[in-house]
Order: structure tokens, then C-alpha cells, then sequence
């Protein structure tokens, strides 16, 4: 499911711009104040793995689901960088979750993206 859109993205996707290291501190709280007695995590549109890698070092086990092919090999990269080894890179698309059962994860993130931008577009998804 390419997507050129975020595909075009992904190098950059790591570097914040204006209020975006805010907006990232910002989304750390939020999670950070959901993590009671979590195990499994969903991350969807976990992007080049700003989330993911860093709970997956804390030792969560984590799905990362994303559309774009360019993100998830960044991501990749990314983890292999960081020593992560139990990431668990998924492409799909936010729109169609069905492969995972009902209630698989402890805590599910959505940060970002994948809901938001997954309205009527040109693009296939
Ligand atoms: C702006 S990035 C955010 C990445 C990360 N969640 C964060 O908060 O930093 C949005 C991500 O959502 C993905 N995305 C957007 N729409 C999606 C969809 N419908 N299905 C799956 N992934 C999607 C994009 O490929 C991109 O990696």
C-alpha cells in the first residue's frame, strides 16, 4: 500500500519545525500518563518511530502499523540503530485494522495522522 505522499516525508519526519518539539513533549505526557499497567501497544501511523522505539526500549511490546513503506524502512533502520530488536513493523492501512483481534493491545495510540488524515483523498487509502 504505497503511499507518495508520506513516502515524500519520511526523511524529514524526524526533524522538528516551529511548535513541533512542543507538540512531541506534549504527546509524550499523554502517553506517558496511560502506561499503568500496560504490556502491548498499538501504534498507528507510528510514522519513522518517534513512539515506538522509544517504548519498545522501555519494554513494551509494540506493533507499529503505517501505510507508508518509506516510513516503516526508516523506522526500521531507526531501531536497528537503537538496539531494538522486538519492534513489530506492520504495513497497512489505518482504515482496515481487521487483522488484529478485537482487544489484542493494552493501549492504543493514534498520534498525529493516521485517523486524521484518512479522510476522502486521491490517494488509495
Ligand atoms: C505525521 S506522521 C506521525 C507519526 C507519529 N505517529 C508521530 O506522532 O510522530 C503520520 C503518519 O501516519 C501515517 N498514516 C497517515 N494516514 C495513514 C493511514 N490511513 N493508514 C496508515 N498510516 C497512515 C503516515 O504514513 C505517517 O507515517
Amino acid at each position: 500500500m504505497a503511499d507518495a505522499f508520506w513516502d515524500a516525508l519520511a526523511p524529514s519526519e524526524e526533524f522538528d519545525r516551529d511548535d513541533e518539539a512542543v507538540n512531541r513533549a506534549l504527546r509524550w505526557r499523554v502517553i506517558e500518563s496511560h502506561l499503568a499497567g500496560v504490556e502491548t501497544v498499538l501504534d498507528i501511523g507510528g510514522g519513522t518511530g518517534a513512539f515506538s522505539i522509544p517504548l519498545a526500549q522501555r519494554g513494551y511490546r509494540v506493533t507499529h502499523v503505517d501505510g507508508s513503506r518509506a516510513m516503516l524502512e526508516r523506522a526500521a533502520a531507526r531501531a536497528t540503530e537503537a538496539g531494538v530488536t522486538t519492534l513489530e513493523l506492520v504495513e497497512a492501512s489505518a482504515l482496515d485494522l481487521t487483522r488484529f483481534a478485537d482487544r489484542s493491545f493494552d493501549l492504543v495510540l493514534n498520534l498525529d495522522g493516521a485517523i486524521s488524515f484518512s479522510g476522502r483523498t486521491a490517494r488509495p487509502w
